[in-house]
């Protein structure tokens, strides 16, 4: 601390915005730094659930500083409606603020995404089909549309025609599509401008003076590790980097700013649309985890593929990430399942075995979890608040993969709900301060 990056170390979904709005609650700012609307949490509070795609979590802490960092490709739609619903359940939102310099998804890169992925038929990435890619590489052809750029009619306008031009071939099918004419996407975009105005800022300035007096900073991860476009299981990722690393660049600091860095770890792991997952369980234990865990996608519904906790990908997260904090969620998921299998290592292609993450594609594809058996608990723990009252397999399984991966573990998740958190002896002063 004061720099705290909170990030995904599997395939997404690991429930990071639960332990990013619980730590929020002593922070001075929380910034996303990358991803856009293909992201999704769930914050209950009492009776209430929130969904949030864009909005970072600690927007529920009234007046709470919460920044979307210039790393974040942004659909101004989403946006101004997830704030418009705020507003209606008497949400403060005066703590928002937008980076000037994330990029805007426009609607030539949602028909591109869709597109693309009917294009590519058996072969396709199972993306959320937000736009995301087509934003990202937009970005890297320097014809991104940004923020700032919703402020000027004239300049907007030649942007996106400098930005559809080229896309003119791809764009055909959709020629008749009204939200591609050029003049309403300008009105539209500038209608959107005036509604975000209040809140867009030069957002890193904003994460440099909380710095520099010493208030907690927490860099809010999209997505996860293993879906990062450089170090996941490429092509099968997302298009930006969702490890801590890039959460300097996305939130405008400097290595240096960030002090700690946690990896959130579901007990077991989950991942939606295509791509390897070499623990994954095709049988009723996968069942079984997918419907007590309730392993649908937040942001499209879609059911999420199951399977045993892999420490292989684990260890491999937490170089990656440098990680000294590891947050584990649902581990009340695992009750009853006995024994319990964690992978160790990778079988592969012609009896290879491999301890470490193959980097090779061809290898991952065919990868295999091999386990170690590990004894589960029967005894219902959503109530437990303390390490030392969870059953001694319990116990075992977490000191397991703490040993193994090399990281301590901050935190553990036994229910959906706020309290239902069991903060180890470290953390546990965190909490005392707030
Ligand atoms: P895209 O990010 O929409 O381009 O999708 C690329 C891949 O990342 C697909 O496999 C998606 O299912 C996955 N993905 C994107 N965002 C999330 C997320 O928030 N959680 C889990 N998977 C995600």
């Amino acid at each position: 601390m004061p720099g705290l990056a909170i990030v995904g170390a599997q395939w997404g979904d690991e429930g990071k915005g639960k332990i990013t709005d619980l730590m929020a609650e002593q922070a001075g700012v929380v910034v996303r730094f990358q991803g856009g609307n293909n992201a999704g949490h769930t914050i209950v509070r009492g009776d209430e659930v929130y969904k949030f795609h864009l909005i970072p979590s600690g927007i529920l802490y009234p007046g709470k500083l919460c920044l979307i960092g210039n790393g974040v490709v942004l659909d101004p739609k989403v946006l101004a409606d997830e704030i418009e619903g705020l507003k209606r359940r008497d949400v403060d939102t005066s703590g928002l603020r937008v980076s000037a310099n994330a990029h805007l998804i426009m609607p030539y890169h949602m028909l591109l995404d869709q597109a693309g992925e009917a294009r590519l038929g058996d072969l396709r990435i199972g993306t959320t089909k937000r736009g995301i890619g087509p934003c990202y590489a937009d970005k890297a052809a320097r014809l991104g549309i940004r923020v700032q750029d919703l402020l000027d009619e004239k300049i907007l306008k030649q942007k996106i025609y400098a930005a559809m031009e080229p896309k003119r071939l791809m764009l055909r099918p959709f020629e008749k599509e009204p939200e591609l004419d050029l003049h309403a996407m300008t009105e539209d975009y500038r209608t959107f401008g005036h509604r975000l105005e209040p809140y867009i800022t030069d957002t890193s300035r904003l994460v440099w003076d909380a710095l520099d007096d010493d208030r907690l900073v927490i860099f809010e991860g999209a997505q996860g590790t293993l879906l990062d476009i450089d170090n996941g299981t490429y092509p099968f990722v997302t298009s930006s980097n969702p490890v801590a690393g890039a959460a300097c660049v996305g939130a405008g600091v400097g290595p240096r700013d960030i002090n700690d860095v946690w990896g959130v770890t579901k007990a077991y792991v989950t991942r939606v649309g295509a791509g390897p997952l070499p623990t994954e369980l095709d049988d009723e234990i996968g069942a079984h985890l997918g419907r007590v865990g309730g392993e649908v996608g937040t942001t499209t519904g879609r059911p999420r593929r199951c399977g045993w906790l892999d420490l292989v990908a684990l260890r491999y997260a937490a170089r990656i990430n440098s990680l000294n904090g590891l947050a584990v969620t649902k581990l009340d998921v695992l009750t009853g399942i006995d024994p319990l299998r964690v992978a160790v290592r990778y079988s592969g292609p012609e009896g290879a075995t491999f301890d470490s993450f193959p980097y090779h594609q061809s290898i991952m594809h065919k990868a295999r979890g091999e386990y170690v058996e590990l004894p589960g608990w029967h005894e219902d723990i959503s109530g437990v608040r303390r390490v030392a009252d969870l059953p001694q397999n319990a116990r075992a399984y977490l000191e397991y993969i703490s040993e193994f991966v090399g990281v301590p573990i901050v935190l553990v998740g036994v229910g959906p709900g706020r309290d239902q958190v069991i903060w180890s002896e470290s953390t546990r002063p965190l909490q005392a301060v707030a």
